[in-house]
C-alpha cells in the first residue's frame, strides 16, 4: 500500500497495481460484474460498478484530500466511485484567492487524477455569489462595477477556467444558486450589477469555452414548486432563444423526513420534459434536528445546543435504519428517471469530513453518507447496492 502522503501519480500506479493482482475487487465479485472494460484499466469495484448500467456515482473531493494527496481518500475513491467534483478547490474565492491571480494546483491534481481513472469530472462552480471576494465585483477605487465590466470578468474568469480543462472536465456547474425560493431572481452582485440576462451571457461564455462540455445550472430546494416554476420558465425560454444549457443539478441535501420525495419526483418530471439532462450533484442526508427552513442557504447558521447534537458518540441502530430507507427510497425515485438521471453524487467522501457538521449548526456529529468515520460502509451503502443488484 502507498505511504499516506504518496503523490498522486504514485498512488495510481500502485492502486492498479493492487487492482491488477485482486482481479475487480470483492464488491464487484460479489456483484457478478464482468472484468474491466476501461481501456488497460481495472473497472471500478463498488458503488459505481454496481450502478454502472443507469448513472454515474461520483463524490466530492475535499481540499484536504487534493492537499494532503491523501493515499487513504484516494483510494476509496478510485474503487467506489466513477465521478468527481470538487468540493471546494474550482470556487472563484479558492481557486483565485485574492481575487484575480490563479492558484491551480488543487485543481489540476483533482483533474489528473480523474482522466487516470477515466472518471466524469465535474466543475463547481462558474458564477456563485459565495465563497467569492467582493473585490471580484468592484472597481480599484472600491466603487462597484458598470455592467460592461463585471461581464467583461466573468468571461475572463469562466473563459480562462474552462479554457484551460477544456475536453478533460465534462461538465460544468455554470451558475449556482440564482433563484430565491418563491421570489424569483436572487438579489447578488452578480444579478443586481448585470441584471436578469446575467446567467445566460454565463451560459453562452461557458459553451464558447469549451463547446463540448455539458453545461448545467445547479441549485438547491429544487423541490418547492415555486423555485421550480420559475426556473422551467427561465429553462423553456433558453430553450426557445437558443441559450446553451444542457442539464440541472439538483444538489438534494436532503433530510429524514424532507423534502417530500412526491414533489422532489414532480420536480424531475418538470426538468426532463425540457429535454434537460438531470443530475444529482451535492446529495446528503442530515440525520440531525434541522433548524433550517432555507435548504441549503449557506448563509443561514444557528447556535449549538446540546439538544441538537443528539448522537456524538453513534448513531443509534434505529436512526441508522432509517437512513438506509431514505437512501433506498431516493435511489428508487431515481431509478424512475433512469433516461434522464445521468449522476449521482455525494457531497463528500465519508461522515467525518462531511459539511453537515458544521452547517447549519457547528460542532455537531452529524450521519449524513454512506461511509462512516473510519471509511468503512453503513448500512445504507449495504442498501444502495442491494438495490443496484437487484433492480440492474
Ligand atoms: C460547501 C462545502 O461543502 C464547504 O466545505 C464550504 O465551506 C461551503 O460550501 N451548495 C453548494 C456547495 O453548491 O458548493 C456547498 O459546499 C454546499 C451548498
Amino acid at each position: 500500500m502507498p505511504g499516506k502522503k504518496a503523490a498522486i501519480g504514485q498512488f495510481a500506479s500502485v492502486n492498479h497495481m493492487r487492482r491488477a493482482l485482486l482481479g475487480t475487487g470483492a464488491a464487484a465479485l460479489a456483484a457478478g460484474l464482468a472484468s474491466p472494460t476501461f481501456a488497460g484499466q481495472a473497472a471500478p469495484a463498488g458503488l459505481a460498478a454496481a450502478w454502472r448500467k443507469a448513472l454515474r456515482i461520483g463524490v466530492a473531493i475535499s481540499n484536504e484530500t487534493l492537499d494532503g494527496q491523501v493515499a487513504r481518500d484516494l483510494d476509496l475513491i478510485a474503487r467506489e466511485f466513477n465521478s468527481v467534483t470538487a468540493e471546494n478547490a474550482m470556487k472563484w474565492g479558492v481557486i483565485r484567492p485574492d481575487g484575480v491571480n490563479w492558484q491551480w494546483q488543487r485543481a489540476d491534481r483533482l483533474v489528473e487524477f480523474a482522466a487516470r481513472h477515466d472518471m466524469y469530472v465535474l466543475g463547481h462552480t462558474l458564477v456563485w455569489h459565495s465563497q467569492i471576494p467582493r473585490t471580484v465585483f468592484n472597481d480599484q477605487d472600491g466603487k462597484p462595477l458598470t455592467r460592461a465590466a463585471l461581464l467583461g470578468r466573468m468571461e475572463e474568469h469562466i473563459a480562462t477556467l474552462v479554457g484551460r480543462y477544456r475536453g478533460r472536465v465534462h461538465a460544468w456547474d455554470v451558475v449556482n444558486e440564482a433563484v430565491d425560493e418563491d421570489k424569483g431572481w436572487r438579489h447578488s452582485p452578480w444579478h443586481d450589477i448585470i441584471g436578469d440576462d446575467f446567467m445566460e451571457q454565463a451560459f453562452r461564455f461557458a459553451r464558447k469555452a469549451d463547446p463540448a462540455a455539458r453545461l448545467l445550472y445547479n441549485d438547491y430546494n429544487t423541490h418547492n414548486p415555486a423555485k421550480v416554476a420559475f426556473l422551467v420558465d427561465v429553462f423553456r425560454g433558453y430553450r426557445e432563444r437558443g441559450v446553451p444549457i444542457d442539464g440541472v443539478g439538483l444538489q438534494s441535501h436532503i433530510g429524514l423526513d424532507y423534502p417530500d420525495f412526491d414533489e422532489f419526483e414532480r420536480s424531475i418530471a418538470a426538468f426532463e420534459a425540457l429535454g434537460l439532462e438531470v443530475h444529482i450533484t451535492e446529495l446528503d442526508v442530515d440525520v440531525l434536528p434541522n433548524p433550517n427552513e432555507k435548504g441549503a442557504e449557506v448563509s443561514n447558521r444557528f447556535e449549538y445546543s446540546r439538544e441538537n447534537d443528539p448522537w456524538p458518540n453513534g448513531l443509534p441502530d434505529e436512526v441508522q435504519k432509517q437512513l438506509a430507507d431514505r437512501y433506498e427510497q431516493f435511489f428508487r425515485m431515481l431509478l424512475r428517471h433512469r433516461t434522464s438521471v445521468k449522476r449521482v453524487t455525494f457531497w463528500g467522501l465519508h461522515d467525518g469530513v462531511s459539511w453537515k457538521n458544521g452547517f447549519p449548526i457547528r460542532g455537531r456529529t452529524n450521519y449524513p453518507l454512506l461511509f462512516d468515520r473510519n471509511m468503512r460502509p453503513k448500512p445504507a451503502y449495504e442498501r444502495v447496492m442491494q438495490l443496484a443488484r437487484a433492480a440492474l
